[in-house]
């Protein structure tokens, strides 16, 4: 669905003398279908590799290919926007109606798409982010999980294959965070959208398929998020923290106490413990 070869970016300063690169030789994969986390330190490259995942950005080297498509082909740049959606870290800056509906809307009304089709697709995408009882509401009025799911819908109102959320949570209360996780994950499980989801926050990260953790524009971890998460001292030393529960069984364990080392649930943290006391 989304593939990149020896990606490559540089920033260049406006005399093109000093240049800066923020992403080197990536090659990536991600399948149909897929939920992928991307974690990595302030700075590491990752919101400059999502804006290459719809074309926001152009590799300086290497290519990026959406639904095989090549982004640097700018005849197909609107199909490329219309197949990857993104949706940013701050609601307000995305938010542009003075009604719910409106919002949501708006993408298919500049795509001229027919006014029959387009009230069944805000009707579908509202009820999509559970915010059909807002319709008719000012997005102002709402709440900042809420309008975050207003700006996911809008983007949902394109029909996108793939949706790519750079840190849609950091502005968010703990309520609003679990709602628009809750959200993504519906709309990966149920609805078949690829996801991309860029986090600052670990117990996000579990609940991906895979979990990719850059470090100065390179992939320096890829796996599973059993896998992944496994690494604490790795991870620690790339200024991440692990979930919590992570944390607890590798204190536990080094000091003496046996339990398996890639448990991310406080589920199955309790039922190993327990477990483990029990024998
Ligand atoms: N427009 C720009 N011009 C020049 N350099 C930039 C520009 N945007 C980002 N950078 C630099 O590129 C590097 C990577 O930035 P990027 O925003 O991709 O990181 P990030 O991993 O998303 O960080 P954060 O966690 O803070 O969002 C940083 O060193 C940053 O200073
Ligand atoms: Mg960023």
């Amino acid at each position: 669905m989304i593939q990149t070869t020896n990606l490559t970016f540089e920033y260049f300063d406006e005399n093109k003398e000093n240049s800066n690169k923020v992403l080197n030789e990536i090659n990536l994969n991600i399948e149909k279908g897929s939920f992928t986390a991307i974690l990595g330190r302030n700075g590491s490259g990752k919101s400059t590799l999502a804006k290459h995942f719809n074309a926001i950005l152009l590799p300086t080297g290497g290519k990026v290919y959406i639904k095989n498509i090549n982004t640097a082909d700018s005849k197909k740049l609107f199909e490329i926007r219309r197949s990857a959606g993104m949706v940013f870290q701050n609601p307000d800056n995305q938010i542009v109606a003075a009604m719910v509906e409106d919002e949501v809307a708006f993408a298919p009304e500049n795509l001229g798409v027919a006014p029959s089709e387009i009230r069944r697709r805000v009707d579908k995408c509202l009820a999509a982010v559970n915010m059909t009882e807002f319709a008719k509401s000012a997005p102002s009025k709402l709440s900042g999980g809420q309008k975050q799911r207003v700006a996911i819908a809008a983007v949902l109102a394109m029909n996108p294959e793939i949706l790519i959320l750079d840190e849609p949570t950091a502005m968010l209360d703990p309520m609003g965070r679990s709602e628009i996780l809750n959200t993504i994950k519906t709309l990966n499980r149920d609805n078949g959208i690829t996801v991309v989801l860029i986090t600052h926050y670990m117990d996000e990260a579990v609940n991906a398929d895979r979990t990719i953790v850059i470090d100065k524009g390179e992939i320096v971890i890829d796996g599973s998020p059993k896998e992944v998460f496994k690494n604490v001292e790795l991870l620690k030393s790339l200024g991440l923290d692990v979930p919590q529960v992570t944390e607890l069984i590798y204190e536990l364990r080094k000091n003496g106490i046996n339990l398996p080392d890639d448990i991310l649930t406080v589920e199955d943290c309790y039922n190993a413990i327990i477990g483990g006391i029990g024998k």
